[in-house]
């Protein structure tokens, strides 16, 4: 028996294959991973293995009350809607491929909390290890119950997620266990994925793209993804707007390291997910703010809670508090029209994950629950006061 802790060779049942019969028309494009979907602009041969919970094509939602407030079309990415809950799919299921691909059998990551689900997910669609380091007592119920569920082993680290992150990575030196946070490169071609679709479902770039940023992963994936788009439609998507949109990044107040130009060393914010101080891809995501036109902000835990709140109450679409900040950021602070640019017209947000993710802080944002007594009598008192 192998006393080694991440012994390597193929996994034990191999990756999950081709499905096991075939959808045609539109079912099969919404139903068909992302690898799948767009292998041709991703780094993976056809005979690859593929470790896919059929996640990607998610909904641009128009969101008409929040188009009126801001004097724009805004329509809303939601990426909740993945199979684990969050944008982070994207990212794993090519990490996880390829991790295969390579013959490993175990991965890791620091998170601070949807990586960990995602990893755990995959990590057992995959049928290799999962381990995750999460900071201790600081991520959502929902995040962490995903994580337990599907099998990964789940370290509570005494410190933050910057902390976590300088662990996994001098581990995934030294041991035979393919790092999978999102300096890993796969994650950003996974993730690329979502600026084609938002080109695909718009005909062409919006004006603004807005989102949170943590890591930092996701801004550098999806201007990458738009360059991509870009210059595959090298005479323009036919309607004259630019070829690329600004991208407008929004962090939280007490995690705000890009606004002030250093890292912060203890994050605080009620968004969790975005709880980051030194962001691994910080050079990258700067130069996808600043090439682009666009600009890097900040808004506070109350500016945050009101989008939240906003979002699920006025708009219908239930996202996590790191997700509302892209909303948060637009509302407050607009997304940007400096001198000699034109005003956008379309504008997305991204919404990184579900609201459902972390319930708890939807309870303490909410009014209480309405006892009743099983009566007609106590019910009308109720409704009708
Ligand atoms: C819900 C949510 N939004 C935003 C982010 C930030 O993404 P990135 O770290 O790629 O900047 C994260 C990262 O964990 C997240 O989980």
């Amino acid at each position: 028996m192998s006393t080694a802790p991440f012994p390597s060779g193929p996994p034990a049942g191999g990756a999950p294959g081709a499905p096991a019969h075939r959808l045609s028309g539109v079912d099969s494009i919404r139903r068909m991973g992302l690898i799948e979907r767009y292998r041709d602009r991703l780094p993976f041969a056809d005979d690859d293995p593929v470790v896919s919970l059929n996640e990607g094509s998610t909904p641009l939602v128009h969101a008409p009350r929040l188009s009126e407030r801001v004097g724009a079309e805004v329509y809303l990415k939601y990426e909740g809607l993945n199979p684990t809950g969050s944008f982070k799919d994207r990212g794993m299921t090519a990490a996880v491929s390829a991790a295969v691909r390579e013959g490993s059998q175990a991965v890791i990551c620091a998170s601070t909390g949807n990586t960990a689900a995602s990893l755990a997910a995959y990590a057992a669609r995959a049928g290799i290890r999962g381990v995750v380091l999460v900071p201790d007592g600081k991520i959502a119920a929902g995040k962490l119950a995903q994580a337990l569920m599907h099998g990964a082993q789940v370290i509570a680290l005494k410190g933050n997620f910057d902390e976590a992150l300088r662990l996994v990575r001098e581990i995934a030196e030294h041991h035979p266990i393919s790092l999978v946070n999102s300096v890993n490169d796969f994650r950003i071609e996974g993730q690329k994925t979502a600026a084609f679709e938002i080109v695909e479902d718009l005909d062409g770039p919006p004006d603004a793209l807005c989102i949170p940023v943590g890591n930092a992963g996701n801004i550098t994936a999806y201007w990458k993804g738009f360059r991509e788009a870009a210059d595959a439609a090298p005479d323009g998507f036919g309607d004259g707007r630019p070829r690329l949109p600004r991208m407008v990044g929004f962090q939280a107040r007490g995690a705000n390291p890009l606004v002030r130009g250093e890292p912060v060393a203890d994050p605080e914010t009620v968004a969790s997910a975005i709880r980051i101080g030194n962001p691994a891809r910080w050079e990258q995501a700067m130069d996808a703010m600043v090439s682009s036109g666009g600009r890097v902000a900040d808004v506070d835990d109350a500016q945050i809670l009101d989008a939240y709140r906003f979002l699920a109450r006025e708009e219908g679409v239930f996202c996590e508090p790191a997700s509302a900040t892209s909303v948060a950021g637009l509302l407050a602070h607009g997304a940007v029209s400096p001198e000699g640019l034109d005003r956008p017209e379309r504008i997305v947000c991204v919404l990184t994950g579900h609201g459902l993710k972390d319930p708890q802080t939807a309870l303490d944002e909410s009014p209480p629950v309405i006892p009743c007594e099983p009566t007609l009598k106590a019910l009308e008192r109720i409704l009708l006061g």
